[in-house]
């Protein structure tokens, strides 16, 4: 493959600064020698510009740093066009998890029936309405679906992005009263730990990627927060959720997803080095990469 690597150092998707060190520590844990070594072509497009001053002319909303997110968001996608329009797959390093609504706004300029895989502890599906927060990194999959602040919404170009029906949740533990009911109108694909405790994670994802061939996807975007494996593995992450997926579950995952084909982009997100023990949640992130991209031990 030819890869992209697109940094996205935004850390005003949540309240604890830190996450915008999440490219340069991944990049740090041999990210692009990694993918190399497996033979692929690596180009590292440099970082996302985020303003690095809070602005103070704030419209009246609970969304914190409203204006940060959406100049951040509205560059990556961009960033992300440019590249799926010259045929590399695009991979993004955040950052936290409202850079999502960039990256597969800007994959919709070339998907028309985008599939997302979210591979997290959280559904990120509040509204400003249900955000007990206030924290846009838990809003992302409710604005990529058209629900959300219109200044949001409309990043890139107007409207949905991604129909719900082609999103697959695999993880989640974390769901907020508000979130339960949109998981429940739109009738959302959700692999919570229940279903990967029951079944086996082969069984969650053999099940997730034939679901996702049946709706006729014509591409599949991994959106991987770090908080979706324990906190064990991946400590470095602002919103850590205990009982989560295991590290030998998420290199399963990543080998079933390579085998499938058919992924077409790919995003880390949350690592936060602060929070972090010696960098070891870029490392396990590096690690999923190379599963994910084909690295094989014979
Ligand atoms: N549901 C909580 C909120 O809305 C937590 C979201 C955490 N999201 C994440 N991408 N880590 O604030
Ligand atoms: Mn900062
Ligand atoms: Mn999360
Ligand atoms: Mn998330």
């Amino acid at each position: 493959l030819d890869i992209s690597v697109i940094g996205v150092p935004l850390d005003y998707g949540q309240s604890r600064r830190g996450v915008d060190m999440g490219p340069s520590a991944i990049r740090y844990a041999g990210a692009i020698k990694r993918l190399e070594a497996i033979g692929h072509t690596l180009k590292d497009e440099g970082d996302v510009q985020v303003s690095a001053v809070e602005h103070k002319d704030r419209e009246a909303t609970n969304l914190k740093n409203l204006e940060e997110v959406v100049q951040a968001t509205s560059e990556l996608a961009n960033r992300v066009a440019e590249v799926v329009e010259k045929g590399n797959f695009p991979l993004v390093l955040g950052g936290d998890h409202s850079i999502a609504i960039g990256t597969i706004a800007g994959l919709s300029s070339k998907y028309k029936n985008l599939g997302v895989i979210w591979y997290d502890a959280h559904v990120d599906m509040n509204t400003a309405e249900t955000s007990p927060s206030g924290n846009i990194h838990g809003m992302p999959l409710a604005v990529l679906m058209g629900r959300g602040h219109e200044r949001l919404v409309n990043i890139y170009k107007d409207g949905q992005k991604v129909k719900p029906e082609n999103i697959v949740i695999i993880g989640a533990r974390s769901v907020d009263p508000g979130e339960r009911i949109l998981i429940k109108d739109l009738g959302m694909k959700v692999f919570t730990m229940h279903e990967i405790d029951r079944d086996g994670m082969t069984s969650v994802m053999k099940e997730a990627i034939a679901y996702l061939q049946s709706k006729n996807v014509d591409g599949v975007h991994l959106s991987l927060d770090l908080d979706g494996l324990d906190p064990l593995y991946t400590p470095g992450v602002g919103t850590p959720v205990p009982g989560g997926i295991s590290y030998r579950e998420s290199h399963l995952a990543m080998e079933m997803l390579e085998d499938s084909g058919m992924i077409t982009s790919a995003e880390f997100v949350e690592v936060n080095p602060i929070l972090d023990e010696k960098n070891k949640t870029a490392d396990v992130a590096v690690g999923l990469m190379g599963s994910l991209f084909g690295e094989k031990l014979l």
